[in-house]
């Protein structure tokens, strides 16, 4: 097994590469200072808000809060996992990736769950090719209007009827049960999850399966059975589809979310080849920050009847922290009764494509369910308005796009746009959480960061890593549990007095998939306003403060350890010092 890339290797990668170079060979950029900046291949835009800093050595889109080093910049924009993403840069660098680090597989027991859910993938192919029985699946994927092309674009097989076909034909009774391939109710009691079914493989977006669908060729319940969770598969997270949307189209045009396996199949086999579908599940705001990173126009499509319009809620409330300029979010409804699968197999790909183009855009789907059964005529539905969309506003992050809609529904109600921010942003406050805390998670990414001492000690040594020469002892900084973030802080000097070269990028790296990831991220992208001149000053002074204030609580510890009577040697003469 491979083991972890050394820090010092990611370090020094990232001091001999420039980002610019290697975003300029990917995306047009025009310099501007120390800066380049060009339009962001995340998002569809046609202002520039993608900013490249040769200084920080990181990207930054204002658009869509897309970052990172030039190490996520590859695993984004080229689809890559880390450590090929290091790797071919490491390439550009001239420099070798250390040999214990350097075979790319995951930890074991993932890379077992994996490989026993390609054999199966490949069992259940294969058995729809050549099983005694599989002429009843071939004949109902044929009249369900598939061709055996689509059938194998998609991998789909037959889980032949029977108990143990692959638990004889894999044995690994350890790796079927992990896999969720297998049921085990006692010790002898143990047979194969997936019954004369038809077999639709769940991929994640390099292709690896990582669960399966399985449909009945009757009226039988449950007509739909699904993987269990496991280590490699989270319902919530995937979407079926993705990786043949990304096969037929790197950047496609639009991406449509539907409800079921076959909606995305059919969709595919009549000439639309760009639908994904939720495992069972309401559309997560992650999933749709994923289909953004791929195109710029995501269209829901739901049953015309209530259920439907009850999902497209769901889909639409956590879409919402997702939406920015440049993004559309489209909700296409359909005849009642009808699925995309029976709708593009009756009327085509022409007219099927043109409900498309008239699909609601989420403003205006937005507008219409706060204003359902509202009477805009009187003041008290229009007070019910504000009322109603103000839980979906709060969702918004702060962009253009926000504005848009908040200058529309001031429209409808008839009051002062900014009065309705007020109205909105009270009800936040309540909410936010209490000052001091340096988690910025879960705000989104442009929301602004409060000022505490400590967060701008850490914005300004992650902006200026070699700030942290000027400090020479971490000692006055007391090992307080009480200050948010004094940790961190204290990690990341002694991590830039080590290395005073370090750049910011590389302290980013060294946090990456850490708890701390998102905070500091924002913290290296914050806009503190501290003027350049003024730096070393203002960091020290605030390094200062926070020794105080450490010094303070530490003493105010010891002094109740003093009067309970508790106070060790060592903690009188700390004690002594402090009282000075
Ligand atoms: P539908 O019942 O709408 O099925 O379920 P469908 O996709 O139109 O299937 P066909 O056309 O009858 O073959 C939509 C989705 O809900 C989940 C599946 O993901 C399915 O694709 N589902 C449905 C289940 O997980 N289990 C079920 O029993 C039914
Ligand atoms: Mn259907």
């Amino acid at each position: 097994m491979a083991g972890r890339i050394p820090d010092h290797f990611i370090d020094e990668l990232l001091s001999r590469i420039d980002i610019a170079e290697v975003v300029g060979e990917r995306v047009q950029l025009r310099r501007s200072g120390s800066n380049h900046s060009g339009l962001c291949p995340f998002h569809g835009e046609k202002t520039p808000s993608f900013t490249v800093s040769t200084e920080k050595q990181f990207y930054h889109c204002f658009g869509c809060g897309a970052h990172g080093t030039a190490i996520r910049f590859l695993m984004e924009y080229d689809r890559l996992d880390f450590r090929e993403a290091v790797a071919q840069l490491a390439a550009i660098a001239g420099m070798e990736i250390p040999e214990s680090a350097r075979d790319s597989a995951p930890p074991p027991e993932q890379e077992s769950l994996y490989s026993t859910l390609q054999r199966a993938a490949d069992a259940y192919r294969q058995w729809l090719r050549d099983h005694p029985q599989a002429e009843r699946a071939v004949k109902y994927l044929q009249q369900r209007g598939l061709s055996g092309e689509i059938a194998k674009q998609y991998g789909i097989g037959f889980a032949p009827p029977g108990w143990r076909n692959l638990l004889d034909k894999l044995t690994d009774r350890t790796a079927l049960n992990r896999a969720g391939l297998i049921v085990e109710k006692e010790a002898d009691r143990v047979y194969d999850r997936f019954r004369d079914r038809i077999i639709f493989p769940i991929r994640d977006r390099r292709g690896r399966t990582i669960a399966f669908g399985g449909r009945v060729l009757d009226q039988s319940e449950p007509k739909y059975l699904n993987s269990p969770e496991s280590p490699v598969f989270q319902k919530g997270q995937e979407l079926y589809g993705l990786y043949e949307v990304l096969q037929a189209d790197r950047r496609p045009p639009d991406i449509l979310v539907v409800e079921g396996y076959m909606d995305v199949v059919a969709l595919a086999q009549h000439g639309v080849p760009r639908a994904v579908a939720t495992l069972g599940t309401a559309t997560s705001t992650r999933q749709v920050e994923r289909l953004f990173q791929i195109t710029g126009d995501v269209i829901f499509c739901f049953d015309g009847d209530k259920a439907g319009r009850r999902a497209a809620a769901r889909a639409m409330e956590n879409a919402l922290p997702a939406m920015r300029q440049g993004r559309q979010i489209r909700f296409l409804f359909l005849p009642e009764g009808e699925d995309p699968d029976s709708l593009i197999r009756q009327e085509g790909q022409a007219s099927f494509t043109a409900r498309l183009q008239k699909a609601t855009p989420l403003s205006d789907f937005l507008i219409a369910s706060v204003s359902d059964e509202v009477d805009l005529q009187t003041m008290d539905g229009r007070a019910r308005l504000i009322e109603k969309a103000t839980p979906l506003l709060r969702r918004l992050p702060p962009d253009v796009y926000r504005h848009m809609l908040f200058d529309r529904l001031a429209g409808l109600a008839r009051i002062e746009r900014d009065y309705l921010e007020q109205v909105v942003d009270q009800q936040q406050r309540i909410k936010s959480p209490p000052d001091g805390q340096l988690d910025t998670a879960g705000t989104t990414a442009d929301q602004p960061v409060r000022r505490t001492p400590v967060r701008l000690a850490i914005a300004l040594l992650l902006q200026s890593p070699s700030l942290a020469t000027q400090v020479e002892d971490l000692g006055p900084l007391h090992d307080t549990q009480s200050i948010p973030g004094l940790a961190l802080l204290k990690q990341l000097l002694e991590l830039s007095r080590t290395d005073p070269h370090i750049t910011t990028s590389a302290l980013l790296e060294r946090f990456r998939d850490s708890e701390h990831e998102t905070a500091l991220w924002k913290l290296a992208t914050w806009d503190h306003l501290v003027p350049e001149a003024g730096r070393t000053e203002e960091f020290a002074d605030i390094m200062r403060r926070i020794a105080n204030q450490t010094a303070q609580q530490r003493l105010t510890q010891l002094n109740e350890r003093l009067q309970s009577g508790e106070l060790t040697p060592e903690e009188w003469s700390e004690w002594m010092a402090l009282k000075k």
